[in-house]
């Protein structure tokens, strides 16, 4: 490996609460193909480092007036006092070239402990607003973000015409309204469908899939956009 090249950084973000889950294997799987392929990978593991996922004024005092959050996070980007916590996680997304979200389908969208994440993470004025704009505007412009997901239906169930309907159609709001939003261009989701229904030989299956598509991904060998 040339060691003159800064060598690419991952940040995986995992939300489940079991570690023998699908989704956590699939989650290790990515983080060892990203390792593989050169990257330095940091995995935030949010159920293990019981991480709240409650956005509110306490992380923020002495607020004067009604609390605003927006503002408030501003303001502590302005005056360098957000948490140590949520300053170290701002760090670590601005360091990675890529970020991974791992988490189980829950109520068609992600589990409430890593929407929280981002409520707090994705801080106004560090990210987007303030000396930034949106989207190709924002902070974080020229890195790349995916989803890693499991779901409870089937694949058929999540085509258009399905019972669910298409799938990129409910993670149109991550894509678009949160990794966009703050500059990322967006991979295609690597989504397994229903592991619960999986036979173990076909679980063994699916975490190939999921491995050798860390890999293409590691050696730069996807490009392929999840919105047009
Ligand atoms: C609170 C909750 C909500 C869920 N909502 C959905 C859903 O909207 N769509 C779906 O396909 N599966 C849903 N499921 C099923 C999970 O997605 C599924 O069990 C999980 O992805 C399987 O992976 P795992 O074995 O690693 O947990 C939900 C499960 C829970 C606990």
């Amino acid at each position: 490996m040339d060691t003159l090249t800064p060598r690419k950084t991952a940040l995986i973000v995992h939300a489940h609460p079991e570690p023998d889950a699908f989704s956590t294997a699939q989650m290790r799987v990515a983080a060892e193909e990203l390792r593989r392929s050169g990257y330095v990978v940091e995995v935030v593991d949010l159920y293990a480092d019981g991480w709240s996922p409650v956005l509110d004024r306490h992380e923020f005092e002495p607020v004067r007036g009604p609390f605003k959050p927006q503002a408030e996070q501003m303001r502590a980007v302005r005056e360098g006092t957000l948490t140590g916590e949520v300053r170290a996680h701002l760090d670590s997304v601005l360091a990675a070239d890529l970020l991974v979200l791992s988490f189980p389908m829950w109520w068609f969208s992600m589990p409430a402990i890593l929407k929280g994440w981002i409520d707090r993470t994705f801080v106004m004025g560090a990210l987007f607003g303030g000396d930034f704009g949106l989207f190709d505007r924002a902070a974080l412009r020229g890195k790349r973000a995916m989803l890693l997901v499991t779901t409870g239906g089937s694949a058929e169930s999540f085509s258009s015409g399905g019972a669910f309907g298409a799938m990129d159609d409910f993670l149109f709001h991550i894509h678009r309204g949160m990794l966009e939003f703050v500059g990322y261009e967006v991979l295609a989701p690597v989504v397994t469908y229903g592991p619960a229904h999986l036979t173990d030989a076909e679980r063994r299956t699916a975490l190939e899939a999921v491995r050798e598509s860390f890999a293409a991904i590691g050696n730069g060998l996807v490009d392929e956009p999840a919105l047009a």
